[in-house]
């Protein structure tokens, strides 16, 4: 198993290492553990790249919880958003009366959250808060208050931990920066 250690190859540097995830996702899930006591906490995911956190990061909540999963597309294969989301999948269930929370894996634009959360306001859940691991800094382009923030990180594009450029690299146990060669190769 030696070969899993090593860094992928397309990766020019690694930003936050998996021990450094582990811990930050502890961490927010005593938070949440502490904040929700007493309430029934519904995890909204949002697909595809909050997969992997969010799955971490319910192992660790020590309080009955809920599921469900939202899936956006906000990007297609580019590394900008388009500030245009569109719902490739709603959500299973009515939130009404429900204490939500959004678990998003990475805030860019804020636009895509944002976005989210008026659809989800919109159904009048019980309280809406936002836990999103990686917020780049000085990027947003709307106001948003996140109440469960992880790691800053500067405003490059990272891969892995459930993050990926053109469906690839979303493995990787931690948050890489790609070299340049990886975004002009086909990735088809
Ligand atoms: P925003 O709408 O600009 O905030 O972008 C948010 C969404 O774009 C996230 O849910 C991610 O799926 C994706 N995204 C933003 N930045 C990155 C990145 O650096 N790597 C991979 N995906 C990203
Ligand atoms: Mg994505």
């Amino acid at each position: 198993m030696d070969h899993m250690n090593e860094v992928h190859p397309d990766i020019a540097e690694i930003l936050i290492s998996a021990e450094e995830i582990e811990d930050k996702v502890a961490e927010l899930a005593k938070t949440l553990t502490e904040a929700y006591r007493g309430r029934d906490l519904l995890l909204v995911g949002v697909l595809k790249g909050a997969f992997m956190f969010m799955a971490d990061l319910a192992r660790s909540i020590q309080l009955p919880t809920e599921f469900d999963f939202m899936a956006v597309s906000s990007y297609g294969s580019s590394t900008k958003s388009s500030g245009v989301v569109r719902i490739l999948k709603d959500l299973d269930y009515e939130i009404t009366g429900k204490h939500v929370l959004l678990v998003e894996d990475i805030i860019d634009s804020g636009l895509t959250i944002s976005y989210l959360l008026r659809y989800l306001e919109a159904r009048e859940p019980a309280s809406l808060e936002i836990c999103s691991l990686f917020w780049k800094k000085g990027q947003q382009a709307v106001p948003l208050n996140v109440r469960y923030p992880g790691f800053e990180i500067p405003p490059v594009f990272v891969v892995g931990y459930g993050l990926d450029y053109a469906e690839r690299y979303r493995n990787l146990p931690y948050i890489g920066v790609l070299k340049p060669a990886a975004y002009t190769a086909d990735p088809s």
